[in-house]
């Protein structure tokens, strides 16, 4: 697909996202709304991992370490560019659940040294916070507020669980679970008034949307490259913010003495690593820039809020997603007296459509997370089935 071309001449209609769909590898079940986990590269992306790939059975040594990893540096630039950094603070990695131990594990912290963790961050982070509490002793304490609450309340319910002894905060910028967006700017200002160093686990939100590392203002942003942005599996990045380079431990003890740079938690020095996967990046990077990360974050938007209003129509309908101006690709629903693991499996069985069951403290639900490869007429069929199979289960 030509996105330039077909930005041209239609802007903004269903034409220009066909356009979008037609550069994308056919989903297999034909409509994937868990993006939220995983989305497909677009066939550009796809085609240049694999090139990449033949190109380093050719000779590995040299084409993986010498010539795809000569591409890095402007890989990061770029990445730098999208996420307002600079290309310094940045390291790629495999995935979020990697830059988020890494900053857990690498921290220097010490016993009595308090944490604020919550109940909606993601389990891994939690368990890695929970291995350094049982063997350091610090003491990690969960921050308890409404999902569906206000950011007011989300803002004060952080505010008054910061203590003098607490030494970071981890923050899910929008969470898995439900798609809420958290006011993290707000909560990160508090903290650094606070001299709290403050973590961002930005996988929902990179390339869903514009986000300034800058502007957030926190210490480390963390996310993975192969959900919103596209790129191929097994890629994710970090940013650390610069005068937190220095004192941040890589999980891995890198080959050469310790460098104080970035370049520590590269994935270059956690071993041999496959560098097919990162030339992926630079034409994710390409597609998503020509469409725009406005645009892109306007039709995710556009998506939700159109299935949305279909599925208020059924009766039983509950949105655990504030329907606001924050909604963003991810939400979750569930239906009133209806099983919600049997919606997710007769959509899947009877309809080939992928929504994924999530269930977390009181709210569980089917998330539905759309991508810009879908269109409206997805999300007609989609609630067209929903009715269905709720008609069917109540019988
Ligand atoms: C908020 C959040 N953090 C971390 C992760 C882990 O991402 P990955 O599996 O790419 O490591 C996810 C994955 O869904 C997530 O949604």
């Amino acid at each position: 697909m030509n996105v330039e071309t077909s930005s041209s001449s239609d802007l903004s209609g269903e034409r220009f996202w066909e356009n979008v769909r037609a550069a994308y590898p056919m989903q297999q079940p034909l409509m994937n709304l868990n993006n939220a986990a995983v989305s497909p590269p677009p066939i550009v992306v796809e085609q240049a991992t694999i090139d990449a790939y033949r190109f380093v059975s050719r000779n590995p040594d040299v084409n993986m370490w010498s010539k795809l990893d000569a591409a890095l540096p402007s890989v990061k630039e770029q990445l730098a560019a999208l996420a307002d950094c600079s290309p310094e603070e940045i390291a790629l990695n495999r995935n979020s659940s990697e830059g988020l131990s890494t900053v857990i594990f690498g921290l220097p912290l010490s016993a009595g040294d308090q944490v604020l963790i919550s109940e909606w961050d993601y389990p891994s982070a939690r368990a890695a916070w929970m291995q350094r509490q049982q063997r350091e002793r610090i003491t990690v304490a969960s921050v308890d507020f409404d999902v569906m609450g206000s950011d007011d309340e989300i803002v004060r319910a952080y505010e008054e669980a910061m203590t003098s002894s607490t030494r970071v905060i981890l923050l899910t910028h929008m969470l898995h679970w439900t798609g809420r967006l958290l006011p993290v700017k707000r909560i990160c200002e508090l903290a650094r008034e606070r001299k709290i160093i403050t973590i961002v686990d930005g996988a929902q939100t990179f390339a869903q949307m514009p986000v300034s590392f800058r502007d957030l203002d926190c210490d480390f942003f963390i996310t993975s490259l192969h959900k919103w942005l596209c790129a191929p599996v097994g890629n994710g990045m970090l940013i650390v913010r610069a005068n937190r380079i220095d004192e941040t431990w890589p999980l891995l003890a890198p080959f050469d003495t310790p460098p104080l740079r970035i370049d520590k938690f590269d994935h270059w020095n956690l071993g041999t690593y496959n560098s097919a996967l990162q030339a992926g990046i630079a034409p994710a990077l390409e597609f998503h820039r020509k469409i725009g990360p406005t645009k892109i974050h306007a039709r995710l938007k556009e998506l939700s809020h159109y299935w949305i209003e279909l599925a208020h129509h059924i009766p039983g309908f509950t949105l655990h997603t504030p329907l606001n101006a924050d909604l963003g690709a991810v939400s979750l629903f569930s239906i009133a007296n209806v099983d919600s693991r049997k919606v997710e499996q007769a959509l899947l069985e009877r309809h080939q459509i992928h929504v994924k069951y999530r269930q977390a403290r009181h709210i569980e639900g089917l998330r539905v997370s759309p991508h810009i490869y879908m269109l409206k007429t997805d999300m007609n069929a989609f609630v067209s089935a929903l009715a269905q199979v709720v008609h069917t289960s109540r019988g």
